[in-house]
């Protein structure tokens, strides 16, 4: 993995050698969004979970371009019959693609379609590539098995919601940070919409008081692995 790029809410894009990889791309409707569908292209798209504000702009990114989608095996199901390549996996379960190798993890929330149809159960990836692990949790509630996944990976950058309402909020997140043992955090997931308003420096401090690093990025912001 050579960079990371947030681009509001809950989509970021890693950038390894050749490969674009787009993590649930919400771009139209995405209030905090820094860049255009029109200009936007990516080699892979892994979703969490099959909500809007996660599945976004996979359909019209994907269809009929040489693009693989990674999803649990509903989801992917879902996206075969619309024309998309798909790649299922389901949690528990990692492979290795060129860009590094994905784990899908658990995670408690749950998943649908935007026109409704069950999406199977929401994942949260870990992403391993060369010496450097990422965790993007999708949308969860703090849940104890947490401790595991931090256990069996060491995690670098961690990737979790803070905008409560739908997700964890600030203090079950700084939570989820211990139990993941992760290097730095970044919060996502919040101010995007009124009802998932959340102070990400209020997050920083509480992050910082249980000795761990905090990364608040703005849509556009990258980090160089
Ligand atoms: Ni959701
Ligand atoms: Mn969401």
């Amino acid at each position: 993995m050579d960079r990371i790029i947030y681009h509001g809410h809950s989509f970021i894009e890693i950038k390894h050698k050749n490969d674009t990889v787009y993590i649930d791309p919400f771009i139209e409707g995405n209030p905090l969004c820094d860049i255009n569908l029109a200009d936007s292209s990516c080699n892979y798209i892994i979703l969490t979970h099959g909500h809007g504000d996660h599945f976004g702009d996979t359909v019209t990114l994907s269809k009929g371009k040489d693009v693989k989608v990674i999803a649990t095996a509903e989801l992917s199901y879902y996206l075969d019959a619309k024309g998309v390549k798909t790649h299922a996996m389901n949690l528990g379960g990692a492979y290795d693609f060129p860009f590094g190798r994905v784990k899908l993890t658990l995670a408690h929330h749950s998943s649908s379609t935007p026109d409704g149809t069950y999406a199977g159960d929401p994942a949260g990836i870990l992403i391993t590539s060369g010496s450097k692990t990422v965790f993007h949790s999708g949308d969860t509630a703090l849940f104890y098995d947490m401790k595991l996944i931090g256990e069996t990976s060491k995690i670098d950058y961690a990737f979790l919601p803070i905008g409560d309402n739908f997700t964890m909020g600030v203090d079950d997140a700084v939570k989820a940070a211990e139990y993941l043992k992760a290097d730095t955090i970044v919060p996502v997931h919040y101010n995007t919409f009124d009802v998932i308003r959340a102070d990400a420096h209020d997050f920083r401090r509480k992050i910082e008081s249980i000795g761990k690093k905090c990364l608040v990025m703005n849509p556009g912001d990258e980090i160089k692995l």
